[in-house]
């Protein structure tokens, strides 16, 4: 479905992919984990088409995606919830949705779509007309997926769902993903935190310093050890 090769991101001389391969399949939840500035959010703003690769390409069901208006994005089917969530705080509930569901034509279906997403997150109908800027850190994470939602994308991208959520909160966000995922929405997710990657992916990627340095599926990886080890870049040294 989404198929990366070869990826090359640059700011000025830093590079911060170098050579990335990361391919995701329909119906999958891939994650690709890593420590503070390994290159995450750069991955997903480049498959986004919000920066531009030096070299390689991006695919998405045979066709080359990013680098275009975010409008051409949705249409091929990609929707990416930012780093931050990026809500707008002194807007409603509803108005945020509102924002998602823009670019769609098709009205009836987008009612559709509304009703069950609020089913799905039933704080946000609690919530509808309130000001978002209220919502606590974990509601304000599910209105942005909710938004995203309501871009009907095929691939979700998340960028650290868990970030600065209470272990009880990312539970009830990674609860959301496995229903959404369990309901053919394929996800490529990224987090910071390995805590519960495992509880949700089908494959593992992790990114340290711009490469990608394990990819290996969830099963392979079930007790957590090898994607600990390459994370903190163990791997090959005498005693750790
Ligand atoms: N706009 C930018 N200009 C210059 N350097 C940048 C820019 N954005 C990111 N970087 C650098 O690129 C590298 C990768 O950053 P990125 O934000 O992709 O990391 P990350 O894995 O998302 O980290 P975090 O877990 O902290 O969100 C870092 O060294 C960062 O300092
Ligand atoms: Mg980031």
């Amino acid at each position: 479905m989404l198929e990366i090769s070869d990826l090359t991101v640059r700011y000025g001389k830093l590079t911060a992919l170098d050579q990335v391969g990361i391919r995701v399949g329909q119906g999958e939840a891939v994650f690709v984990v890593g420590p503070n500035g390994a290159g995450k959010s750069t991955l997903l703003k480049t498959v986004a088409g919000l920066l531009r690769p030096a070299r390689g390409r991006i695919d998405f069901d045979g066709q080359p995606v990013g680098g275009g208006a975010p409008e051409r994005l949705c249409r091929q089917g990609l929707a990416l919830v930012p780093e931050g969530r990026h809500i707008f705080r002194t807007l409603s509930v509803e108005e945020n949705l509102l924002v998602g569901m823009m670019i769609r034509r098709d009205r009836a279906a987008v009612k559709d779509d509304l009703e069950r997403i609020l089913g799905l997150f039933p704080i946000l109908r609690d919530r509808f007309r309130g000001v978002a800027g209220n919502l606590s850190g974990g509601e304000q994470q599910q209105l942005a997926i909710a938004r995203a939602l309501l871009q009907r994308p095929r691939l979700l991208m998340i960028d650290e769902p868990s970030l600065g959520l209470a272990p009880l909160v990312i539970d009830q966000v990674y609860a959301s993903l496995r229903a959404l995922n369990a309901d053919g929405l394929t996800l490529l997710v990224v987090e910071q935190s390995t805590a519960r990657v495992l509880d949700l992916a089908t494959r593992v990627y992790v990114l340290r310093s711009g490469k990608v340095v394990l990819a290996d599926t969830a099963e392979a990886l079930a007790t957590g050890v090898a994607m600990e080890e390459a994370y903190f870049g163990y791997a090959g040294q005498a005693n750790g």
